[in-house]
């Protein structure tokens, strides 16, 4: 039997790397920093060619900087992609530099939490637009690319980033929990509507992963979007957030697992799957 096993192995030729992405063109939001820039690393490493966006230009030139000294292919656009007119200007951008878009991240994002009866209108309509809004226009933006027989066979995948509030749902975050949700459905729906164009559409689902939106609130890291300065980390003391013990593994996730799951979505691992996943903790 061992032999015959071995005679067999012999013969097998190995597997591509199926975690290669070589020359796929991946536009992320919001990658200056956390998850998007742990993404932007871990798939430029993997061969992508890499368009970053975020609102904060320092933080997104240093990432472009760091990448393109690591040898890689990278630029930034900056801008709030909460401006309805923003999204097709950035990816006629990155099609103009790049001649396409494969993988699109929609994973810019934040806070604005508070209690139910103290959620004003403001906090609550943000909340939704950068969760839900803005991925459906970036999307909508890249019908026209993706439709064009002439992309029938190229990669097109779309990654969103919902969370464990939208799941479960989460004290303070009626606001975020709600779109987090939403985004679940919006997932579904251009995997329905777009898989007949080869799009996959899935989002990672993420519980809590240590970066800014979770760490204390910084007062020297306000983020102030559309006129309007967000509610942003979790406090020290909001025992709720800060325990562990219902997290399986027992530790908060880090930036490498986040962005692990992106890759996993983003490559050929993944070549059928149109879906919601537990990005884990
Ligand atoms: N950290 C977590 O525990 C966690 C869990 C689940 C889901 N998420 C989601 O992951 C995504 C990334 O979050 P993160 O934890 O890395 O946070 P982060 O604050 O470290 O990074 C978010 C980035 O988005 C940028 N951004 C915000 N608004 C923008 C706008 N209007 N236009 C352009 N850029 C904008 C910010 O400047 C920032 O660089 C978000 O969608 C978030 O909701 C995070």
């Amino acid at each position: 039997m061992a032999d015959r096993l071995f005679q067999l192995s012999n013969h097998l030729t190995p597997p591509a790397d199926l975690t290669r992405i070589d020359g796929q063109v991946v536009l992320i939001t919001g990658a200056a920093q956390g998850i998007g820039r742990a993404a932007a690393e871990l798939l430029a490493s993997r061969g992508a060619k890499i368009a970053i966006n975020d609102l904060d230009e320092k933080k997104a030139n240093v990432a472009v900087k760091e990448l393109q000294a690591a040898g890689y292919d990278a630029f930034c656009y900056c801008g709030d992609v909460l401006d309805v007119e923003f999204p097709p200007r950035l990816i006629k951008v990155v099609i103009e530099r790049f001649g396409r878009i494969n993988i699109l991240i929609n994973n810019a994002g934040f806070l604005n939490d508070a209690a139910i009866h103290k959620m004003t209108e403001e906090k609550f309509d943000i909340v939704m637009k950068i969760h839900n809004y803005t991925p459906f226009r970036m999307i909508r933006a890249l019908a026209n690319h993706w439709m064009d027989p002439a992309n029938r066979t190229m990669t097109k995948t779309v990654i969103n980033v919902s969370s464990t509030s939208g799941l479960h749902g989460a004290m303070g975050q009626i606001n975020y929990a709600t779109a987090k949700a939403g985004i679940i459905g919006l997932t579904k729906t251009v995997a329905a509507e777009w898989g007949r164009y080869g799009v996959r559409c899935n989002a990672a689902a993420y519980g809590w992963i240590d970066t800014r939106m979770t760490k204390p609130p910084n007062p020297d890291e306000k983020l102030v979007v559309g006129g309007q300065e967000m509610i942003s980390g979790i406090p020290l003391n909001a025992k709720k957030w800060r325990d562990t013990s219902d997290i399986a593994v027992g530790r908060p996730g880090t930036v490498e697992d986040a962005a692990g799951v992106m890759l996993f979505l983003a490559s050929p691992l993944s070549g059928c799957s149109s879906a919601v996943i537990d990005g884990g903790s």
